[in-house]
C-alpha cells in the first residue's frame, strides 16, 4: 500500500515534470509559423558567421585601419541591425556558425552566435557547416546544444526517419495568416539539410555531400506535404512552394557565369563536394522546391536559375572569416508573399522575392530579384 502510494506518487511528479517541460518548449517558439495579416513571410539568411570567443577574437580581412576596433562584435552588431531593419519571420543560420578551431567553448560559442536571434525571439533554424565541430562539441552534440536553445524551430533528425546521415535534418511548414481558412495548411515548405564536413571515403577528397538516405527523407517529405496540400481549400493544383537550405554547395552551382546570374562569383570557383550526389535531379523530380540556398564561399553571393529551380549564396557575414577588405559583408533576405482572394483572404503563394543587405552605414539593400511567381 505504501509502496504503490509512493509509486503513483512519483509517476505524478513524473507527469509534471514532462508536461511542463512540453509545455514550455510549446512557449518557445509558436509553432506552426505563419504568414502575417499581411500575406508576407521573410526570412533572414545568416552564412558563415564564423564565430569565436566574442571581444577577444578578432576580425579577418577588414582595412588596416578597422583592425583595432573589430572582433566577433561586429559580427553581432550586424545581426540586430539587420533584425530591427528587417524584422524578419524566421532567422536561419546556414553554417559555419561557429569556428571551431577558435571557439575554446562550444556551447558558450552557438550561444554568443544565435544570442541576437534569441534575444529578439525571431524564430530561428540553423544547420551546421565543415567548420563548426572542430572545437570541443561533436555535430550531434552541437544539434543537440542548438535544438535546447530558446525560439529554435531546429531539430536534431525527423523522428519519422529511422536511418539518416547527418545532424540537423528537418522540415519547418509555414502555415496561412491566422484566421484564415488555410491557417493550418502549410503554404511554404521549408527544408534544412546537413551537407556534411568532410568526404569520408578515402578515395574521395574534399567536402562532404548530402547522402542518398537524407535525399530519400526529403521525397517522402515532399510528397507527404503534397498530398497534405491537394486537400487545401484555397490552394491551386500543385504543391506549396518549398526552399532549401544547407552549407555546401551543389556542384550544379558552377552553370552560371556573370550573363545569367545576379551578383558576384568573387572566388572564381565553387567549392562543392568533388563528387556529384544527385540531389540536384532530387530537386528537380520533386518539383516543389523553387530555390537553394548555401554559404560556405564567403565570396560568393550570386542566384542564377537552372531549369527553374534557383540555386543561391548568401555572402559570407562574419568578421571572423576570410573575405575580402573593402567588400562589405553581408546577408540574403527572402520575401513570399500570399495572393488576395475575391473574399478578401489569402490565397496560395503568388511570389517569391530576394535582395541583399550590406553591412554598411545604410545597410544598403542590392541586387533584386524574383524566384519564383505563381
Ligand atoms: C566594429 O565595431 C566597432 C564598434 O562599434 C566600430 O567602431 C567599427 O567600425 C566596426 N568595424 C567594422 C569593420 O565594421
Ligand atoms: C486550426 O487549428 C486550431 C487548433 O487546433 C483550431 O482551433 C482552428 O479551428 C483550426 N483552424 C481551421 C481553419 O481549421
Ligand atoms: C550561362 O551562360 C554561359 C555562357 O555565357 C553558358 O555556358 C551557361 O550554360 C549558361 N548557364 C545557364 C544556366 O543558362
Ligand atoms: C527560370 O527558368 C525557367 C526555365 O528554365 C523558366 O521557366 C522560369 O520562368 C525562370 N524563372 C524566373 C523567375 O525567371
Amino acid at each position: 500500500m505504501k509502496l504503490s502510494f509512493s509509486l503513483s506518487f512519483f509517476y505524478f511528479l513524473l507527469l509534471a515534470y514532462i508536461c511542463s517541460g512540453s509545455a514550455s518548449a510549446k512557449s518557445f517558439s509558436a509553432l506552426p509559423l505563419r504568414f502575417r495579416k499581411n500575406g508576407h513571410f521573410k526570412i533572414l539568411q545568416v552564412a558563415d558567421m564564423h564565430y569565436a570567443n566574442g571581444k577577444t577574437t578578432p576580425c579577418e580581412d577588414v582595412l588596416p585601419n578597422q583592425m583595432a576596433t573589430c572582433s566577433d562584435l561586429n559580427t553581432t552588431a550586424f545581426i540586430n541591425r539587420l533584425i530591427q531593419a528587417e524584422n524578419p519571420d524566421l532567422i536561419v543560420f546556414t553554417g559555419d556558425n561557429i569556428f571551431g578551431s577558435d571557439a575554446t567553448d562550444a556551447g558558450k560559442s552557438l550561444n554568443f552566435a544565435f544570442a541576437p536571434a534569441v534575444e529578439s525571439k525571431v524564430p530561428w533554424a540553423a544547420v551546421l557547416g565543415n567548420h563548426d565541430q572542430e572545437s570541443d562539441l561533436s555535430r550531434e552534440g552541437l544539434m543537440k546544444h542548438i535544438v535546447s536553445m530558446k525560439y529554435t524551430v531546429a531539430q536534431v533528425n525527423p523522428s519519422e526517419a529511422d536511418v539518416i546521415d547527418g545532424f540537423g535534418n528537418y522540415n519547418v511548414e509555414i502555415g496561412g495568416v491566422q484566421g484564415s481558412r488555410v491557417e493550418n495548411k502549410s503554404l511554404l515548405n521549408l527544408y534544412f539539410l546537413d551537407s556534411g564536413d568532410y568526404s569520408t571515403v578515402p578515395s574521395i577528397r574534399g567536402y562532404g555531400w548530402i547522402k542518398p538516405s537524407q535525399q530519400f527523407w526529403f521525397q517522402q517529405t515532399s510528397i507527404k506535404l503534397k498530398n497534405a496540400y491537394i486537400k487545401n481549400p484555397e490552394a491551386q493544383k500543385g504543391s506549396a512552394p518549398g526552399l532549401a537550405y544547407f552549407h555546401i554547395p551543389l556542384p550544379e552551382y558552377a552553370s552560371f557565369d556573370s550573363t545569367n546570374s545576379t551578383g558576384v562569383n568573387g572566388e572564381h570557383a565553387i567549392s562543392s563536394a568533388s563528387i556529384n550526389s544527385g540531389f540536384f535531379s532530387t530537386l528537380l523530380k520533386a518539383g516543389d522546391v523553387k530555390a537553394v540556398f548555401t554559404g560556405h564561399d564567403h565570396l560568393n553571393d550570386f542566384c542564377g536559375n537552372l531549369t527553374g529551380i534557383h540555386l543561391c549564396y548568401a555572402g559570407g557575414f562574419g568578421y571572423h572569416a576570410y573575405g575580402k577588405a573593402g567588400w562589405d559583408r553581408r546577408a540574403r533576405v527572402v520575401l513570399a508573399t500570399l495572393k488576395k482572394t475575391k473574399n478578401n483572404g489569402w490565397g496560395a503563394v503568388k511570389s517569391i522575392r530576394t535582395w541583399k543587405r550590406l553591412d554598411n552605414q545604410y545597410l544598403t539593400a542590392i541586387d533584386p530579384q524574383v524566384l519564383w511567381t505563381n
